[in-house]
């Protein structure tokens, strides 16, 4: 944040106005534990595909189908090394030291043959059980979560007001794009319209595909809601695309960062811890 931003001098980038409410306690409690979430979410989910690194698509897996679109293995070179090798859509990649042979010598578990590495998964080391337990534990505080923020935001008006992109964020949003190009953020109390996309894109698509996909895999939901595995085309189908969503959500997190860091840490953070953002006086308020 510069000195300009919070100044009040007519003309400043951001001049200072008004401290509005624009988070609810919903929101914000909502949006760290699913944080939280999402990452024990994505360590344990990297253990339990390290179990059995390769996607496919369809009802089977194995040597005798060739419906493989991503595989992470360990190759041995013509010298004897080791190579760690991944292959996408038939293309094929040395990943060494990152992606199926990585470690190194100094580290307590060595060099390994393992998909992802170590420093990603939880536990560290190979243990599917210990995987499994944490997965399901936090998938299901994510559900949970997900349905207090959706109950919640359907009463306050949360979610017509400021996710659910209208006809005027539609029209606003060559503009807004327009604008994030340049590294102008305007601080209005009301999210841009990009913002309401991407959100109401996470919130609404992602969550709900991960949380379905995910059940769509377990034994139990297939024996009661046989139909689910159906829509998602087959057990295989389903779980890639339970990663592709994983991926989605790694590069939401990663560009949500670095947009609350360029927007201002200070305003958008303590909007998301005390609900006070600061607007720009030109904004009244709006
Ligand atoms: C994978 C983890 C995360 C996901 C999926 C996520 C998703 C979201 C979503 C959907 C919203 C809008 C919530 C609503 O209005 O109901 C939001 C807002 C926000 N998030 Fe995250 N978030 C994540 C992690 C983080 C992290 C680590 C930070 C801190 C750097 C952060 C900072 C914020 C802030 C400051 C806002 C409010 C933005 C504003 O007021 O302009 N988020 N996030």
């Amino acid at each position: 944040m510069t000195a300009a931003d919070e100044s009040g001098t007519p003309g400043a980038l951001h001049p200072r106005g008004e401290l509005v409410r624009r988070q609810s306690a919903w929101t914000r409690v909502t949006h760290w534990i699913w944080a939280a979430c999402l990452f024990f979410l994505l360590l344990s989910g990297l253990q339990i595909f390290n179990a059995h690194p390769s996607l496919y698509i369809g009802q089977e897996s194995g040597f005798e189908y060739n419906n493989s679109v991503l595989s992470i293995r360990a190759e041995r070179r013509p010298d004897g090394g080791i190579a760690g090798i991944t292959t996408i859509w038939g293309r094929t990649f040395d990943t060494t030291g990152v992606l199926g042979f990585s470690g190194s010598e100094d580290e307590p578990l060595g060099r390994r043959v393992r998909a992802f590495p170590a420093s990603v998964t939880i536990p560290s080391y190979q243990d599917l059980a210990t995987g499994r337990v944490v997965h399901f534990f936090f998938g299901w505080v994510l559900v949970g979560t997900m349905l207090v923020w959706f109950i919640a935001s359907l009463i306050n008006g949360h979610l017509r007001r400021d996710i659910v992109p209208l006809g005027a964020d539609i029209r606003g949003l060559p503009g807004d794009v327009a604008s994030h190009a340049r590294f102008r953020f305007p601080r209005k109390r009301a999210y841009s319209p990009l913002q309401k996309l991407a959100y109401a894109v996470v919130l609404l698509v992602l969550f709900p595909l991960i949380v379905l996909t995910g059940l769509a895999m377990s034994p139990g939901i297939n024996a009661a809601w046989p139909w689910l595995i159906d829509i998602f085309g087959g057990r295989q189908t389903a779980r890639t695309i339970h990663f592709a969503v994983m991926v989605l959500l790694v590069g939401f997190f990663v560009l949500h960062v670095v947009m609350v860091l360029l927007a201002g840490p200070i305003n958008t953070m303590r909007s998301m811890i005390t609900g006070k953002y600061r607007i720009d006086a030109r904004e009244g308020g709006k």
